[in-house]
């Protein structure tokens, strides 16, 4: 196999996917994976598999591809743009059953007056604002019951995403954040309930909201995506193990600066990506964490810098005859900060099946 190389544990996959599958079931919600840390056919099946239903995505390219593939419930979760709406219309006049978001009065507009241009009522969900950490309407604002009017019968439910759990990493923070999320979204589902407008579906989630959440009341989905991989972000939060990590970068050894301690792999930025998620985190590991080549972490062995196709691995604090140890040609793994993020560096992943084959997994890439 070349390096850099993208791998996927599919053992670790596996366990990982029925972990949320099971938390899911236990809280009495639908699972919809954010399809958008893998953007892979292999991975999706899986979660299907597993219990899943339907799928999120962060682009109408997903959207286009698993629908091809025969996937045909699908959130698109993030706020739609007006000049979408043709790409949109194209998928749902083939059958896609395509949920779109708005968090603005003038994309509700948008999504209506295009619709009713084209005979189509689109499936639409309203963004709330859970934790004030990106877009959504706040669920006691007035202009979520505008919003909820302007689009009448064609309103699903409300969907919001707790991003402010990435910050945190104690299980009290952690669990009061998952409240917070849930309840905001019920309360907003309530509001447009009690003004006498439709609203099925209250759909939350992120890894950390969706692993720590008690009960999930008055709630219809869990959304999550990260959780089939796992990352070095995820670990910090606390939410999982470094031994869950299913994704890993293969690298070779290319060089050392003995005197250093420095060790030169071809796995640089352009592989792991320049996500350095655990910098402000309670343990930051650089590029990320050097494992041997089966994938066991090695003590104190990070990527702590790296160049676009250099990676400079070092240990924290060493004297190690690093030339002796890791000499030229070496094969390591490198556990990425952030899953998403790495991933979209690769145009396929390696996987690694429980008997050690290995299989080619396509990946889609770009808008
Ligand atoms: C709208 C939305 N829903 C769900 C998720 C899934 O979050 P995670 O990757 O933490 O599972 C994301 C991630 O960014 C998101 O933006």
């Amino acid at each position: 196999m070349d390096t850099p190389a993208a791998l996927i544990d599919t053992l670790k996959m596996q366990r990982n996917i029925q972990r949320m599958q099971q938390r899911a079931d236990s809280l009495g919600v639908h699972l919809r994976p954010h399809v958008k840390t893998h953007k892979c056919t292999e991975v999706v099946a899986a979660q299907i598999a597993a219990g899943a239903h339907g799928i999120t995505v962060s682009t109408l390219k997903e959207a286009e591809y698993f629908f091809e593939l025969g996937l045909h419930d699908i959130l698109y979760a993030v706020a739609m743009a007006p000049h979408k709406l043709p790409q949109a219309l194209a998928l749902r006049r083939q059958g896609c059953a395509l949920t779109l978001i708005t968090d603005s009065l003038a994309g509700a507009r948008a999504i209506v007056d295009f619709g009713r241009e084209h005979g189509e009522a689109f499936a639409v969900m309203i963004e709330i604002d859970c934790d004030g950490h990106r877009s959504g309407v706040k669920p006691q604002e007035p202009l979520l019951l505008e919003i909820a009017h302007l689009l009448g019968n064609t309103l699903t439910g409300v969907l919001t995403h707790a991003g402010e759990s990435y910050g945190l990493d104690t299980p009290e923070a952690l669990q009061a954040i998952a409240e917070q999320e849930r309840a905001r979204c019920v309360e907003a589902a309530e509001r447009i309930r009690a003004a006498g407008l439709p609203c099925v579906q209250v759909s939350v989630g992120s890894t950390p909201t969706a692993l720590s959440a008690m009960n999930l009341d008055g709630v219809t989905e869990l959304r999550a995506g990260v959780y089939a991989f796992f990352d070095l972000v995820m670990h910090n939060i606390g939410v999982c193990r470094t031994e869950e990590l299913a994704l890993s970068v293969l690298t070779t050894v290319i060089g050392h600066q003995a005197e250093k301690g420095w060790i030169i792999t071809d796995a640089g930025w352009m592989a792991m990506s320049r996500d350095r998620g655990t910098q402000s985190q309670r343990r930051d590991f650089g590029y990320g964490q050097v494992c041997d080549e089966h994938g066991e972490p090695i003590a104190g062995l990070l990527l702590s810098s790296a160049n676009q196709e250099h990676g400079v691995a070092r240990f924290e604090d060493s004297g190690m005859d690093v030339v002796a140890q890791f000499p030229l040609g070496t094969r390591l793994r490198i556990l990425p900060n952030h899953a998403c993020a790495t991933g979209a560096q690769f145009g396929r992943y390696h996987a690694i099946l429980d008997n050690g084959e290995v299989h080619v997994w396509e990946r889609l890439r770009g808008w």
